[in-house]
């Protein structure tokens, strides 16, 4: 379950400097917030408290205060003198936003986008890295408007730390209690020695599917809804990449928060190979997770078609192949990977693809594994080298995401 954040060993001080914002929310476990304070500044970090009204009710301010040496954030002015507090100063100052304990209520705002107090403006502020530490009984959190929620912020590239697993587990398995305090922070540190891990590396990461257009309200498409691909994108930014994301059309659901990921949309396969062409000899590495069409109708019709009783024929021409095409170009010290989403045949057709299209490894995904594909939240996927091949247990996205890119990252040192 663990995957290898909470424990690993990790070399220096990775706090200290460190300027975190700990937001506060209504729940017993609000009295934890100070095991965490003082466990961050004894690692050398600065905290600043936003608590939430609900949050005022469990845990004083006067205590919040005492511990961090900062007036405690909560009303967007200060009563005394009527000072503004800036949420969006909160958003630039901090290296990272911890929201421990994080209710449903909050959880649920969060994913909505309520802002009617300080922590959630704070919180849509934020350009730093977020972790939310849900607390809530068992059947407020395995509900399934909860757990959307949580899978609603994952994908927004928020971190979710949960009981026994440290990050967001592919099954309901923990019980709402919040984390320990130790194992909080020690979430943090991990993320802070891992996040300097790709620092001043270039990717290229391809999402989504393509729509190649029939005439002016048709296209032909498919299901990629571009969730793997952005999880790629957020795992890359990070451990401290920059990351060009070349998007096809996904909902308007689909948003990237990091400020490491630039992302660049595109409709056509023909627009996807044009980006990725002039984008990949300035790169270190390109994942190409989009679902690329391989054909295009021949021409697009100026005029909506219109129904007449007889078989409708409409001529495709392949569109370019963007993975080969980069295989070619690719030169040494770059790496290429690319999937395949197979239905049959899954790992002879995959280790054709390896080959034809010179990655370096490939990540296999078939539409015969429960769970994996197109449109869900999770993913079982096997990387095959020309080599070898590992294969993965069915996670959430996120999580896939960073087995992925450990692969990469692997195979990028040697
Ligand atoms: O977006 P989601 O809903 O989260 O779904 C994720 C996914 C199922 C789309 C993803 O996991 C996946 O499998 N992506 C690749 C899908 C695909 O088109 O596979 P393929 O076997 O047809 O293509 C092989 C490789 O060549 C892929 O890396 C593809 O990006 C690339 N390709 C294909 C055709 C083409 N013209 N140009 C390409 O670059």
């Amino acid at each position: 379950m663990v995957e290898g954040w909470l424990f690993l060993c990790i070399e220096g001080n990775m706090l200290q400097g460190k300027k975190i914002v700990l937001g506060i929310t209504g729940s017993i476990a609000a009295y934890k917030s100070c095991l965490i304070i003082r466990q961050l500044i004894k690692k050398g970090a600065e905290v600043q408290v936003v608590i939430t009204p609900a949050g005022k009710e469990f845990i004083t301010p006067i205590t919040l205060s005492a511990l961090t040496s900062k007036p405690v954030i909560s009303e967007f002015f200060s009563q005394r003198d009527g000072t503004w507090h800036s949420h969006v100063d909160l958003g630039l100052w901090a290296d990272a936003m911890l929201i421990a304990p994080a209710t449903a209520s909050t959880i649920g705002k969060m994913a909505h986008g309520v802002a009617d107090n300080m922590l959630i403006t704070t919180y849509l502020s934020m350009k730093a890295p977020v972790f939310i530490a849900p607390a809530m009984d068992l059947d407020m959190y395995a509900h399934p408007s909860t757990q959307q929620n949580l899978q609603t912020l994952q994908s927004y590239g928020n971190h979710i730390i949960e009981p026994g697993t440290g990050f967001l587990a592919s099954k309901l398995e923990g019980k709402g209690r919040m984390e320990e305090p130790e194992n909080i922070v020690a979430c943090l540190e991990s993320f802070f020695s891992q996040h300097e891990s790709m620092k001043g590396k270039k990717v290229l990461i391809t999402a989504g599917p393509t729509y190649e257009k029939i005439d002016p309200v048709r296209f032909i498409g498919n299901y990629s809804s571009g969730k793997m691909g952005f999880a790629l994108a957020n795992e890359c930014a990070n451990r401290g990449a920059e990351v060009e994301l070349v998007c096809g059309p996904v909902s308007t659901s689909m948003q990237v928060k990091h400020p490491l990921i630039h992302r660049v949309d595109v409709e056509s396969a023909k627009e996807m190979y044009e980006a990725c062409m002039s984008l990949y000899p300035s790169m270190d590495s390109a994942i190409l997770c989009a679902a690329v069409a391989d054909y295009a109708p021949e021409t697009v019709a100026e005029q909506k078609v219109k129904r007449t009783g007889d078989d409708l024929v409409i001529r495709l021409k392949p569109n370019p192949d963007i993975a080969a095409s980069l295989g070619q170009i690719k030169r040494d010290g770059q790496t290429l990977v690319g999937f395949a989403l197979e239905t049959n045949d899954e790992e002879t057709n995959a280790q054709a693809k390896l080959k034809k299209k010179n990655f370096d490894f490939i990540v296999l995904n078939s539409l015969k594994d429960e769970g994996a594909g197109f449109r869900t939240d999770t993913n079982k996927i096997t990387i095959l080298t020309a080599d070898g091949k590992q294969e993965y247990p069915l996670k959430m996205k996120a999580e896939v995401a960073k087995d992925i890119v450990d692969a990469l990252e692997r195979m990028s040192v040697k």
